[in-house]
């Protein structure tokens, strides 16, 4: 069993990435190391490139967010932890999956399509090519589970794609076809101020999302200003239907507590959302509180450096074999 994941190191860490991937990441960890297996987490910083940032912001960004996934109880101890620029593997093989991916897939893909829009002239090859770099990340480890939210699934099924017709190209199984792991209950949080949308670190809106690094404060003000419906909570799911927004809250509560929405709802149905509101926020504040204080020490220490080099050691090292085999399969000559 090989468990790898990633996450792009820009702006805040949110609950949607927390419920929908970060939290099973924590879960599998043990998991995974009882079965002998190993669990790969890193930085998709090369992934980056696709927004427009500074350059001191894309550095604090990336220790930043290894700071958060360390809070959130990523154990460099058990799983490897680092940032995807600092294993050059990744970029190289990136660029042998290129003669693999097809231009048909790419364009299929609906992030391109959301985040080129119109104006696909304008947007950069980094954005294209993003899903071909996201499929070398996950063949590069001879990867079995990748634990990540809703939204990536298409991603891991174009990696499957690209494994297959490499495969097939070379007459050689070089690589292993990948399972997205997608959580039932919290595979995609949506937004608190508009329920068809996914919470998101790029909303332009803070009051959209709540941040692991918000204060208890801050986080009740969000919950309370969260876009619901005039109806009081049903008192089922079925009840949820048609209504996104109280759905979604109803979701988080339910991920939170570990127990199901129908659970939830057997408690708070037939209520206003005021006191459920109220609980909601106590609940998260419980759960992200102990988070909050753990980043804030470990922000901008030394010691996140220390494991993201460690772990780049580590990763190079496993990755090796598997791209040494496929330039050997492309009857490519490489110079390491
Ligand atoms: P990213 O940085 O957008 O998100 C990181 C993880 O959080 C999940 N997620 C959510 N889950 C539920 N509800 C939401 N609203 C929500 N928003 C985000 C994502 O599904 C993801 O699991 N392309 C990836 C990073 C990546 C990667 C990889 C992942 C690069 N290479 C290889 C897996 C394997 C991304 O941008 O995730």
């Amino acid at each position: 069993m090989r468990v790898l994941s990633g996450i792009q190191p820009t702006g805040n860490l949110h609950l949607g990435n927390y419920l929908g991937a970060i939290r099973n990441w924590v879960r599998m960890q043990d998991e995974v190391a009882a079965k002998g297996g190993q669990s790969l987490y890193f930085l998709a910083d090369l992934h980056s490139l696709s927004d427009h940032m500074t350059r001191e912001a894309r550095r604090d960004a990336l220790t930043d967010m290894a700071a958060a996934l360390v809070a959130c109880g990523i154990d460099s101890t058990k799983s490897v932890l680092f940032n995807q620029a600092r294993v050059p593997a990744h970029a190289e093989l990136c660029w042998l999956l290129n003669g693999t991916a097809r231009m048909g897939w790419l364009n299929r893909m609906t992030q391109w399509k959301d985040k080129a829009g119109k104006n696909r002239d304008g947007a950069s090859v980094a954005l294209f090519d993003y899903p071909v770099l996201q499929a070398a990340d996950v063949l590069l480890y001879q990867t079995t589970h990748v634990p990540v939210g809703d939204d990536q699934k298409q991603h891991l099924e174009l990696a499957r794609d690209i494994a297959v017709k490499f495969n097939a190209d070379t007459g050689r199984e070089v690589f292993t076809l990948p399972e997205p792991t997608i959580p039932p209950a919290a595979a995609r949080i949506m937004s608190l101020r508009d329920g068809s949308a996914k919470m998101s670190k790029s909303d332009p809106s803070d009051m959209s999302r709540v941040n692991l690094t918000d204060d208890a404060d801050t986080i009740a003000q969000k919950i309370r200003k969260a876009k619901t419906d005039p109806e009081p909570l049903p008192g089922d799911v079925a009840g949820l239907e048609g209504r996104p927004e109280a759905k979604n809250l109803i979701t988080i509560m339910a991920a939170l507590d570990d127990r199901s929405a129908d659970a939830v709802l057997a408690e708070y149905g037939g209520a206003n959302f005021g006191p459920f509101k109220a609980a909601l926020a106590e609940r998260l504040v419980v759960a992200l509180s102990p988070i909050r204080e753990r980043y804030l020490g470990l922000r901008r220490s030394p010691e996140i450096d220390a494991i993201l080099i460690d772990g780049a050691t580590r990763a190079g090292a496993l990755a090796a074999p598997t791209l040494a085999a496929a330039y050997d399969a492309l009857g490519l000559v490489s110079g390491r």
